[in-house]
């Protein structure tokens, strides 16, 4: 039987556009590594905050960012970012303080900068651990981080529907203003990388979503 090849799976869109359940479900169904980048970026504040830099201190943020040690978790199929040696907990980075402060920051080019190699290095990981690839899930994935990888989807969902999404998971995020930050910023700004497939989710089940997504990947692997 031939053996399936290594695959990197991109899928970028906006807050609540459906990302996150997705790429868990073909995580498990194609035994790939599962990376939300998003969590980075959150942990990254998350630590500013701790240690009171401001965004717009941008000095105070250029140093601090190049100071950070990163390292990775991985829990099941999910990679955790470590910060100094610490996974910062699920209930700092899903704050309402930092999702009002997360866009601002990464919006900085050094913290991207900083991030940028890490997350590229995941690549690494998976395969040290002897899965099939990684899907990576967060705004600029296909564009930036990874824009040879095998599968890219651009995911995108009426506003109002990513509202009641949060809502119902008990958060309180500014989907659209974070939207509009992380769109209009210079680097690496959230847009749908030409060639990816764009699928909007408003009207579909998280099955169905996550159907449409594995059909060309199961085409391409050995895996049903
Ligand atoms: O996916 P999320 O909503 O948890 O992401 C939080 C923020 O992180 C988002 O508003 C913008 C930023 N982000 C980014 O700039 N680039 C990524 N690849 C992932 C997230």
């Amino acid at each position: 039987m031939a053996t399936s090849p290594f695959i990197i799976v991109a899928i970028d869109g906006g807050a609540a556009s459906g990302k996150s359940t997705s790429s868990k479900v073909l995580a498990d169904r194609f035994n790939l590594l599962h990376v939300d980048t998003g969590s980075f970026y959150r942990a990254v504040t998350a630590e500013f905050l701790r240690r009171g830099v401001a965004a717009t201190d941008q000095p105070g943020v250029r140093a601090a960012a190049a100071a950070l040690k990163f390292g990775t978790q991985v829990r099941g199929r999910s990679a955790q970012m470590e910060i100094d040696g610490r996974v910062v907990p699920d209930a700092d980075i899903r704050s309402r303080t930092v999702n009002d402060h997360v866009s601002h920051f990464a919006a900085i080019p050094e913290v991207r900068t900083a991030l940028l190699a890490y997350q590229r290095g995941l690549a690494g990981v998976a395969r040290a651990r002897g899965l099939q690839g990684v899907v990576m899930e967060g705004r600029d994935i296909g564009s930036v981080i990874f824009p040879d990888a095998d599968f890219r989807f651009f995911l995108h969902a009426h506003p109002a529907e990513r509202a009641r999404r949060r809502a119902s998971e008990g958060q309180q995020d500014s989907i659209v203003e974070r939207d509009r930050i992380d769109s209009s910023r210079k680097t690496a700004p959230l847009a749908c990388p030409p060639g990816a497939t764009t699928i909007d989710t408003t009207h579909l089940t998280p099955a169905q979503v996550v159907d449409t997504m594995a059909a060309p990947i199961a085409a391409r692997t050995a895996t049903p």
